[in-house]
């Protein structure tokens, strides 16, 4: 049967608003951030250029042309500090230095500058809530008992019973076990993370001073802006309260705890604010914020703070219509409420790639590919995590031997297994690592990674790389302006913006419908028999009206 569809012609005509293109407002523009494609270099992981087995900056600056090609906006590199690796990296020794896995400052310099010949922004991580247990202010902690001495940067307290055996309060690493541990003289310090991560103390003006200097050190070399590592963690609830019950890390991003989303935050990005706004061409900050709702979320993102904030309502939303429907208006109406484009995301180093989670297999990849064109039709900025282009899977087999995040090795948290999303891409089809490096490489790649590498997707118009080269070309083209649903039959959700409509299909069955339009573009072939659409399953389509 065919479905009826309401027509899309007679959409009100577009304001002057709305008359921007529906992505990119281009690399020169003004607010280039607002609908920006922001591609995640996971470096570890992404290219090797001296064989060790390591991605490194070297190689990622070779690779740049592939991003320009892929036709993103910028480029987030996640964390190459100095730093012992006790978590990928975001255990940080040394701010202003590069790790020598990864290269040197002159690397770094290169990268940017390269990135910004072709065209592409450069956004690097910055760690703020915790530093390494090997950076100096922390060996100078262990090394003082003063609690007013070089301690007073991070949150050491004596613990509780009779020998100050316990520790000071009940509350969780992320990582699992308690956010406590103790020193060979007794106190315990706090680490919302791994014990080599301890937390920093945010009501010390040195800490601030400290930052903004890092800030500007890596402003002065030209990168564009930053991703804001635990934007919502810095600040601690007066007294440190108890929490009265375990299993801490699960309400993480649904209820309020006293160690995440304080209010007290706010300040410290205003400050940083203050400090992008002094330089000029629009830097900007990103917020990877866990709040309980869109709107406390949307906080982070007001005119006087941060740019954007990760959506992780987005990426956690199930393959179900309705919740993906609502996520997306509650979304969008948080984010208007304070003027901010919302962000969409469905992968990063930290979860599970979304071919897997949205069931795996030939069904996961096509929802997979159906959601990038959703993703990539929205109203706001989107972020791709390195491979997702490729349509990889996560790995899940990886032997426990190989495995190097701390999470793993902790009772379960919030972010164990994370791993299998960080295996080094593939490049080409054969050869070692398949094109990463000149070596093998840190994490063992699955044999079919061969046939989804760069050169083996490249030209092949059925493969998911040229899915999103293609979709990337139209988004640059096609006129911008706010959404708003068409209806449709139950299952499929139909969007229109300025002059596009986008159908996606939820069900598991094909659904007809009257054509939308002029068929753009579509993440399965698509029957057009007369004046009728046959989407299929999970699939997605955009159309010219
Ligand atoms: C963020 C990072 C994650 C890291 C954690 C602690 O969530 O994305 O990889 O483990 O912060 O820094």
């Amino acid at each position: 049967m065919t479905h009826e569809l309401a027509p899309a012609v007679g959409l009100p005509a577009p304001t002057a608003a709305e008359g921007q293109s529906l992505a990119s407002s281009s690399s020169e523009g003004r607010d280039w951030w607002r609908d920006a494609v922001i591609y995640q270099v996971y470096v570890r992981s992404f290219a090797d250029s001296d064989g060790d087995g390591i991605g490194d900056l070297r190689g990622a600056t070779e690779r740049l042309p592939h991003l320009a090609e892929l036709g993103v906006d910028a480029v987030w590199l996640t964390p190459f500090y100095a730093s012992p690796q006790a978590d990928g990296g975001y255990d940080v020794a040394d701010y202003r230095a590069v790790d020598p896995l990864f290269g040197d400052l002159a690397d770094a310099d290169d990268l940017v500058r390269t990135a910004h010949e072709l065209g592409l922004r450069v956004i690097v991580d910055v760690v703020p809530n915790h530093t390494s247990d090997q950076h100096p202010w922390f060996l100078a902690a262990l090394a003082d008992p003063d609690p007013e001495g070089a301690r007073r940067r991070y949150h050491f307290r004596p613990g509780k019973g009779a020998q100050g055996e316990l520790p000071p309060n009940d509350w969780e690493s992320v990582f699992g076990g308690p956010a406590w541990t103790r020193t060979p003289d007794g106190a315990w310090y706090l680490h919302l993370f791994a014990p080599e991560q301890p937390d920093l103390n945010w009501d010390d003006q040195e800490v601030h001073e400290e930052f903004d200097s890092v800030l500007r050190f890596w402003l002065d070399l030209g990168v564009d802006g930053f991703r804001i590592d635990v934007a919502h963690g810095m600040v601690k609830a007066a007294g440190m309260p108890d929490i009265g019950h375990g299993e801490q890390a699960s309400l993480i991003g649904s209820q309020t705890l006293p160690f995440f989303d304080q209010d007290g935050v706010h300040e410290i990005h205003r400050g940083w604010r203050r400090l992008l706004d002094s330089y000029p061409g629009e830097r900007i900050g990103v917020a990877e914020a866990w709040a309980p709702s869109a709107e406390r979320l949307a906080l982070y993102v007001r005119p006087d703070e941060l740019h954007q904030a990760f959506n992780f309502q987005f990426l956690r939303c199930p393959w179900e219509p309705a919740a993906m429907r609502s996520v997306i208006d509650e979304s969008l109406a948080a984010t208007a409420s304070v003027g901010a484009p919302t962000t969409w995301v469905l992968s990063n180093h930290d979860v599970v790639r979304h071919p897997t989670r949205y069931g795996g297999g030939a069904q996961g990849l096509r929802r997979a590919r159906a959601a990038a064109l959703l993703m990539l039709a929205l109203p706001g900025s989107t972020y791709i995590y390195q491979g997702e282009e490729l349509g990889l899977p996560e790995v899940t087999d990886l032997p426990s031997e190989v495995r190097q995040d701390p999470a793993f090795f902790r009772a379960a948290g919030q972010d164990g297994f994370r791993d299998g999303c960080r295996v080094p891409i593939p490049w080409t089809a054969k050869g070692p690592s398949y094109g990463f490096g000149e070596g093998g490489s840190w994490l063992p790649q699955p044999a079919e990674w061969g046939a989804l590498s760069v050169a083996a997707q490249t030209g092949d118009p059925l493969s998911t790389l040229e899915l999103y080269r293609s979709a990337l070309a139209l988004r640059r083209q096609l006129p911008g302006g706010p959404m708003r649903w068409l209806p449709g039959p139950d299952g499929l959700l139909v969007l229109a913006r300025n002059g596009l409509v986008c159908t996606l299909n939820t069900t598991a069955s094909t659904v007809e419908l009257p054509t939308p339009g002029r068929l753009l573009i579509s993440s399965d072939a698509m029957d057009q028999p007369g004046d009728t659409a046959r989407i299929p399953a999970d699939s997605c389509a955009w159309w010219a009206i």
